[in-house]
Parts: C-alpha cells; structure tokens; sequence
C-alpha cells in the first residue's frame, strides 16, 4: 500500500467544483487556443496550474485579515510582518512587494547592468524574464544529476559549485553581481537544495565577493527535505533548519503566494544598506510605500501568520507526501515522471511520455491539453512552449533540457479522492498517448513570457 499522510486539519469551508462533458471541454480548449492559462477556472475540475496564491488560508489566517490596520504607513500589521520575516531571514532590511516577481524587479533593475551574468540553480520563468529584461545573462548552473529526469539524487536541485567558481574566475564579481538559489529549485522539478551545498555555494561567493541571494518561495518544504535527507539535519526542528539556511544568504526574494499560503504578497529582504535607499524609492514608485508595499494592511497579517504556519512539520509532513503520494500512484502505473518527486508538484516526463512528439511541436504541451480534454484536470507545461528561444549570436533554436508537464497542488487544497483521481486521468491518457498530436503557435513571438498568452494548434 503506497502510504498517505492524513491532513492535519479539518475542512470548515467549501467551494463547489464542477465537472464538465469531453464535448465541452473541446469547445472550451479551442476557445483557449489550447493555451490551458486561457481556460475560465470554473470549467476546470483540478485545477494544478499553480500551487501559488491557491493555498487554503486557515482560520487562523481569517481571523488576521480583520485584524488589518489600513493606515498608508507604518500600520499595526507591518510590524507583525516586518519581525517575522526578519526573525526568519534574520536580515536587516525589508521590503514587502505584491508578489515574487515584483521583487525580482526591483532588486534586477536596481543592481544589474547590460551584460551582467546571474547565475542560478534554474531561474524560474519570471525570474529569467527580470534578469533578460534589466540587461542581464541568466545562467542555469544546477547539478548534471539536476537535468535527467530518470536520475534519482536527494539533492538534485543543488548547484553546481566548480561551474560557479569557473565562471566567477572567468567573468569576476564586476561582471557578476549576486548569485542566486532557487529553493526548492521550481524548474527542475521541485527539488531540494542542500545545506551542504547551501554552505558551498556560500564559500565560492566569499572568495570571489558576490552576495548571494535566495529565491525563497519554497524556503519551507526546501528545509523539510534538508530535515528528511540529511543526516546532519534529521533531529533538528525546521524552524532552527530555516534559520541556518537564511544565515548563509545576503538577502532573498520570496512570493508570499507560496510558502506563506497567502492568495497575494511577496517581499525582497536584504542586508546591504546601499541598496536600501535605491530599493524603496523604486518600490514607492512602481508598487506604494515601503511599509505596504502594493498590499493592504490585512494582507500583511496573513502572510505574517501564514510564515510562521508553513514550518509546522506535521503540515509540512502531509503537504510533501500528499505531493509524494501522487508521484507514487503514477509510477506505479509505469508512468513516466521525474523522479524523486519534489516539493509542491508530480513533473510528468513529457518526451518519454510522447516519444513520438519532437520538442519543436511541444510535447508538454500536447499532454497539458489533453489532460484537460480528458478529465478537467489543468496542469501546466514547463518545456519547449515555456522555454526554447533563439540564440541571439547563433540564430539556432535552444530547447530546454527537460520536456515537463507540471502536477502542481495547492496547499491544504486538494483531498485524497481529488489527488487519486488525477492519478486515474494520467493513466488513462497514458494508455491512448500514441493519438497524442504534436502542436504548433499560431500567434508567434520569440519572447520569454510567450507561454502565458500564445494560442496554438494541433499540427
Ligand atoms: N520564483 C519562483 C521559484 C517561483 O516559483 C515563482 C512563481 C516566482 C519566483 C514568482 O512569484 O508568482 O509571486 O510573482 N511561481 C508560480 C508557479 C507562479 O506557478 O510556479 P510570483
């Protein structure tokens, strides 16, 4: 028996989902120009595009939004806010934003010039987007481990610290002003990053001078895997793992909509005091002022409340297995998925599972289509659709590494009955995937961002 951890809460409000007819998701998907952000989320049964800003706030959370000050500055929650996350982070400077990417804005444009390199175990997609959009180079540096979906590694969203200490060789600290670690690394599938790595990461930037910067949306389930994995760790309390990782950085951008189990928020946290001045007032200009920060007062409380919720281990305990749990039924199954599973979400392995799909024609793509087709279940592609550019210099088209179809469940969302029966449309689907077909964009534009508004075709 593949074993389930029981929630560690109890259901006090529900939201009706609604299962639609195969002939209506047809009409919808064309609607959508079989691009699934393009679906209305009612006609959606499982919705698993993201696990940000879907998570279920508790009522502990409830109750803190009416607790909200609406002040404009300095009101009563920002405090709350300002000493959780500094408890956590233990920096001393911080900057509350609207979301992840806006403090991936903010900072970028603040600190990078034209032709600066950032290096990252993988940048996420807005990431990327921030870095190309400042002037700057995003450079992948995970773990070869990090890039074969069969291989198995506990640690497979590690950085690869000879590759960053090459490259800071070659290039230096003026060409490379942060380095960054996605934790848990979200486009390689979920995956942990060690504290032993965290450690050498650290070293690598003090010879060489670079600060070094978390992206911590999944700061949380990241040190849950730390706990579980590394000897070292396993009798230490999260919160006590949390606080280790954090004393290793010079700063971090978090979405509040991830590990803070919030539907909106995210801060940029930081101990350079040069950058404090030229961070708020761009914050003030573009977002509001920085004890706010484009969030209401009541917004500010939850996220206080939900950071300090998301490092209880009995919580972090259900929400991996429940992720794990469905990564076990699939494989069960003989479905190809990238293994171990990660943190907030099941990667299906799009090429093995289309082999007869060529990255040009978006095999992920095809499968996140006809997932919904099949069952109402929307999921997300993390391949070629997302990420194939061309090369500036070369001209050539560059495909990503790994072809994913991204399972990603929301936190304290989803029951046991929801998560098998995702399972069962994947099986399904995967005893018919030779009618798959390949699909190509109708609307095309070489840009980063292209994937959230392209519509396609099936070829
Ligand atoms: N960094 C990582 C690693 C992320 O996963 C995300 C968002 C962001 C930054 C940006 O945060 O959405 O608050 O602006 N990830 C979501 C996802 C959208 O579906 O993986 P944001």
């Amino acid at each position: 028996m593949i074993k389930y951890i029981p929630e560690p809460f109890r259901i006090k409000v529900v939201e009706t989902i609604k299962m639609t007819s195969r002939p209506e998701r047809e009409k919808i998907m064309a609607a959508a120009g079989y691009n699934v952000f393009n679906i209305p989320s009612e006609n959606v049964y499982i919705d698993l595009l993201t696990d940000s800003g879907t998570g279920a706030m508790s009522d502990n959370q409830w109750a803190g939004l009416q607790t909200g000050d609406e002040s404009y500055a300095y009101c009563r929650n920002w405090y709350h806010f300002e000493e959780t996350v500094k408890s956590i982070t233990g920096m001393k400077y911080v900057v509350p934003t609207h979301q992840g990417r806006v403090a991936e804005n903010i900072l970028f444009s603040t600190i990078l010039e034209k032709g600066m390199i950032v290096p990252n175990n993988n940048h996420f997609d807005t990431t990327r987007a921030n870095v190309l959009a400042n002037g700057g180079i995003p450079k992948d540096l995970v773990i070869e481990e990090g890039r074969d979906p069969e291989k198995t590694h506990p640690f497979k969203g590690n950085m690869d610290t000879a590759r960053l200490d090459e490259l800071l060789k070659t290039e230096g600290p003026r060409r490379v002003p942060i380095v960054f670690v996605t934790i848990t690394n979200n486009s390689g599938g979920g995956q942990p990053v060690s504290m032993a790595n965290i450690r050498d990461i650290r070293k690598v930037c003090d010879k060489y001078g670079v600060p070094l910067f978390f992206d911590a949306c999944r700061f949380a389930e990241n040190a849950y895997f730390i706990q579980q994995r590394e000897k070292e760790f396993e009798k230490k309390r999260i919160a006590e793992i949390v606080r280790e990782m954090f004393s290793y950085a010079d700063g971090c951008t978090m979405s509040a909509k991830i590990d803070a189990i919030v539907n909106i928020g995210g801060f940029i946290a930081f101990n350079n005091s040069l950058w404090e001045a030229p961070i708020k007032e761009k914050l003030i200009q573009i977002e509001g002022f920085p004890t706010y920060g484009g969030l209401a007062g009541r917004d500010l409380e939850a996220v206080a409340r939900g950071l300090e919720e998301v490092q209880n281990e009995e919580y972090l305990a259900y929400r991996v297995g429940q992720v794990r749990y469905l990564g076990d039924l699939l494989e069960k199954a003989g479905i190809p998925i990238l293994k171990p599973t990660g943190g907030h979400a099941v990667y299906l392995n799009a090429q093995k599972f289309c082999p007869h799909i060529l990255p040009a024609q978006f095999p992920g793509q095809s499968l996140a289509v006809n997932l919904y087709l099949e069952a109402g279940v929307r999921s997300v592609e993390i391949g070629s659709f997302m990420f194939a550019h061309t090369d500036k210099i070369t001209g050539e088209v560059v495909y990503p590494d790994l072809e994913l179809v991204r399972l990603a469940l929301p936190r304290r969302v989803y029951t046991k009955a929801h998560i098998e029966y995702v399972a069962e449309s994947v099986q399904q689907l995967f005893h018919k995937r030779e009618q798959m077909k390949g699909m190509r964009i109708i609307d095309h534009r070489d840009s980063p961002l292209r994937h959230f508004i392209a519509r396609l075709e099936f070829v």
